[in-house]
């Protein structure tokens, strides 16, 4: 069943993806070699807390943290540890939900930490680049295989791969609702996409081979290569002619400045 939002609950969402997005804002600002990923998921777990928001993926099918925090060859759902201490040249894929107001948000953004070989920075470049790809496919009348399309197309092109285990979904008063958005797809295959839907999409890259396996704690998903793979999401609207993107990455893009890619 694909909820279709009404304008008032659309509104809801952008409030809650508002949020979102400053909350990752809060995250960037302390972003630097020493910190552990265990001090950034404080960091979202007190700002959630302070505008009475609800830290979504906390207990979400006993997941033990605010963010996901997944370092180079690890892609998502790496959990935040005061034993993992981020280092000059790591990436670091912050991935987290929030609920405000009986409405989810789901971003994603991958951050360079100190100086980054710039092999990494262009997956990462290419990556989010894929990311805005997709979104400009969530019209009314595509298909959601023109999203997967986009995104595969652009990513490959540039001789990285996809990984398919994880895809994107539907999004609202559920964190996953229908249907699931896979970054991979053919032009013209799928469902018809119609203006209302939410769609969290959000590209998975990597590097190397597409092969994953998940790490002894349970989640953390990670490259078997153990070359690096980066990771975008953000929430939008379909709508007619153009998607209507709910989230924001604008209030990282003040704290990165410069090193905003
Ligand atoms: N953004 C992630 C997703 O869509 C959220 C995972 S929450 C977790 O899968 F609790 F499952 F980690
Ligand atoms: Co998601």
């Amino acid at each position: 069943m694909i909820y279709l939002k009404t304008n008032e609950e659309v509104e809801r969402m952008r409030k809650s993806n508002d949020l979102l997005g400053r909350t990752l804002a809060e995250v960037a600002k302390v972003i630097r070699p020493g910190v552990t990923t265990a001090q950034l998921d404080k960091v979202a777990y007190e700002f959630i807390m302070d505008h009475h928001a609800i830290p979504a993926c906390l207990g979400y099918e006993g997941y033990p943290a605010t963010l996901c925090t997944s370092v180079n060859e690890q892609v998502v759902h790496g959990i935040p540890s005061d034993k993992v201490i981020l280092k000059d040249g790591d990436i670091v894929s912050v991935d987290t939900c929030i609920l405000l107001d009986g409405f989810h948000s789901d971003s994603a953004y991958t951050f360079p930490v100190g100086e980054v070989k710039p092999e990494t920075l262009q997956l990462m470049k290419t990556t989010k680049e894929a990311l805005y790809k997709g979104i400009e496919e969530a019209q009314t009348g595509h298909r959601l295989g023109d999203i997967g399309f986009a995104i595969q197309n652009h990513c490959e092109k540039a001789g990285y791969s996809v990984i398919r285990e994880f895809v994107g979904h539907g999004i609202g008063k559920e964190m996953h609702e229908a249907p699931e958005v896979c970054n991979y797809g053919r032009r013209g295959n799928g469902i018809v996409l119609k203006s209302g839907m939410t769609l969290a999409i959000e590209p998975m890259i990597a590097l190397g081979k597409r092969s994953i396996l998940i790490e002894e704690d349970g989640w953390t998903a990670r490259m078997i290569d153990r070359k690096p793979a980066a990771h975008y999401e953000l929430s939008v609207c379909v709508r007619d002619g153009k998607a209507d993107i709910l989230s924001t990455f604008e209030y990282i893009k003040q704290v990165l400045g410069e090193h905003y890619i």
